[in-house]
């Protein structure tokens, strides 16, 4: 906090009321990609805390953490695994169903893309129940990877599902206002 450029993050992020449906104030990060500045700013905090610690995998989470999480890999110089909605991947996958509001959801990743140990962390936009980062979770460490930390451009205060993360030590930019 006190750092300028979470004030520009918050300021490009749009709130929308009622979307997708009534009383969910959506948070709408695709004003934030319009602002250069700001969409610097956030892979710029990113890629500072993360450039030091030997970590050789960013794992994004379909969809919105693909937009952040390869910038942030091609940076600190590792790579990139999407974690991806059933029945998108072509290889061998393995995949961890999640809670939803209503019903559930799955996550997939390919397998042979991590080795035992390696250091990752996971990119996505947002935390609310913390129910995506945990599936995303689940999966690295059944490839024997070690889970760094969490990553989220915005978390809800809330709920901010850290109680969810199995543990893991979850950086988030921005709460809402
Ligand atoms: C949103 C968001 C996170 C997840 C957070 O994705 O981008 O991935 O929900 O919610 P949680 O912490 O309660 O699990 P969404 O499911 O809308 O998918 P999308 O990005 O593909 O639209």
């Amino acid at each position: 906090k006190g750092d300028p450029r979470l004030e520009a993050i918050s300021a490009a992020i749009r709130v929308v009321p009622d979307f997708p449906k009534k009383g969910i104030m959506f948070q709408d990060i695709t004003t934030l990609l319009l602002d250069h500045k700001a969409f610097k700013h956030t892979i710029d905090i990113f890629v500072d805390r993360y450039r030091d610690m030997q970590i050789s995998v960013v794992a994004g989470v379909e969809a919105r953490g693909f937009l952040f999480g390869p910038s942030i890999a091609l940076a600190i110089g590792a790579k990139f695994i999407p974690l991806r909605k059933p029945g998108k991947l072509p290889g061998k996958v393995i995949s961890e169903s999640y809670e939803l509001e209503y019903g559930h959801d799955r996550l997939e990743m390919h397998v042979g893309t991590v080795e035992p140990r390696e250091r990752v962390i996971i990119i996505d936009d947002l935390v609310a129940t913390g129910g995506t980062l945990s599936a995303a979770i689940s999966l690295l460490e059944s490839q024997g990877a070690e889970v760094v930390e969490c990553a989220c451009v915005i978390g809800l205060p809330e709920v901010k599902g850290q109680h969810k993360l199995k543990g893991k030590p979850l950086y988030v930019l921005v709460e809402p206002s």
